[in-house]
């Protein structure tokens, strides 16, 4: 199910026409104040991105273009979407996005190529039931990073070439993770040499764009060693990697629970990240931010699950807190952080109110109205 979306109110709109405005302005008093925008904000740090999808680039583009100047796809350049069948590239939404970021002077990231998940059976598949040889696999790795990395060559800049290939325990994510949807069969048949030569690939294919790898819970301390090890490793072979997204899907609070990997969410730990991975002289982009209202590994009953109504002004002022947080963190590490992404734009579309649970979340900076919560206040403040 998709919500409908509100239309922005017509304070957060850049051009709002004032003809009509002005003679209410006179009837009514002072205008309230435009909302100042997040990405001119940011302009001496780092490009205010946004996750996008066919329906919010269109449902959301005055806040898009108010806020942000940096776009990701949020599923439209996956393998899935882009290489469905053998051989049949599919570029029309991703072309969408790339023009509503050429048209309004954004950055695109690309998102993402090599991935466990959202990847069709048939890459894997012999045809005859069976796994494809590594030969055929490798073939076929190389040929979609070619062909999806060369059309988008000059309007994307930067790709998560490889995505969350280290598992929670730092060990690498094989074809024998207890979850089904866990398992890479990338590393089942090509074990970890699929990382190198899928960025061996990007680099072929547009020598000019940056090469990232991309990761999430990087601040559990072994994944985040694990990481680094693979990066330097990869760095001492000549492979062409330019830098680490860090995915920041974060929660309001951490875990009390030590076994949880929010017990370790927090700001000194993502500090250590950073710092590790600019060590290797890495750039690092924030890929993936949002901040769930719920305590990750407590169970929730439906009964709950917040709403609208029950997400008091209390529970958003904590959330505002620890948004300030981590962007003070960020913010500190300018030198190292070169983007920092949302993935969504307002709390009525996110996929944290889709994803299995189905519960409602509010893990952005703007509401269901598309208002600016809190949240966004705090960042704005400094
Ligand atoms: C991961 C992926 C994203 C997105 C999110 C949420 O973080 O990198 O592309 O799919 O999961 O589903």
């Amino acid at each position: 199910m998709w919500l409908a979306c509100s239309k922005a109110p017509e304070a957060a709109s850049p051009a709002s026409p004032t003809g009509a405005a002005e003679g209410a302005q006179a009837a009514v008093g002072a205008e309230p104040a435009a909302v100042p925008s997040l990405a001119r904000k940011y302009a001496d740090f780092f490009p205010i991105g946004a996750a996008v999808n066919s329906r919010t680039l269109k449902s959301h583009a005055d806040l898009l273009v108010q806020h942000f100047n940096s776009i990701t796809a949020e599923n439209e350049m996956k393998f899935e979407s882009v290489q469905p069948t053998e051989g049949n590239f599919t570029f029309g939404p991703a072309d969408e996005m790339v023009a509503f970021a050429r048209q309004h002077g954004m950055k695109m990231r690309g998102h993402t190529l090599v991935w466990h998940r959202q990847t069709p059976d048939w890459v894997f598949s012999n045809g005859a039931g069976g796994n494809a040889s590594k030969e055929v696999l490798l073939a076929r790795l190389e040929k979609h990073i070619a062909t999806v990395v060369g059309h988008f060559k000059g309007s994307v800049y930067v790709w998560d070439v490889v995505n969350e290939a280290i598992m929670d325990d730092g060990k690498f994510r094989t074809a024998e993770e207890q979850e089904p949807d866990q398992r890479s069969k990338w590393h089942g048949i090509l074990g970890t040499s699929y990382i190198a030569a899928a960025f061996r690939a990007a680099h072929a294919a547009d020598p000019g764009a940056k090469l990232f790898y991309n990761e999430y819970r990087n601040y559990l301390p072994a994944k985040r060693q694990a990481v680094y090890e693979m990066l330097k490793g990869l760095l001492a072979d000549g492979v062409p990697v330019h830098g680490v997204g860090l995915q920041a899907h974060l929660s309001t609070e951490q875990s009390t629970d030590p076994s949880n990997h929010a017990y370790y969410q927090s700001i000194e730990e993502l500090e250590k990240t950073i710092q590790l991975y600019a060590s290797l002289g890495l750039e690092v982009h924030v890929t993936e931010v949002d901040m769930s209202v719920y305590v990750p590994g407590q169970k929730y009953e439906p009964s709950q699950f917040l709403t609208v109504e029950t997400f008091t002004p209390e529970l958003e002022a904590r959330q505002a807190e620890r948004y300030g947080q981590f962007f003070e963190l960020f913010r500190k590490h300018q030198q190292a952080i070169t983007s920092v992404t949302f993935w969504g734009i307002a709390d009525d579309e996110t996929w944290l109110s889709q994803f299995r649970s189905r519960r409602t979340d509010f893990p952005l900076l703007f509401d269901t109205k598309h208002r600016p919560k809190q949240a966004f206040e705090r960042i704005m403040k400094f």
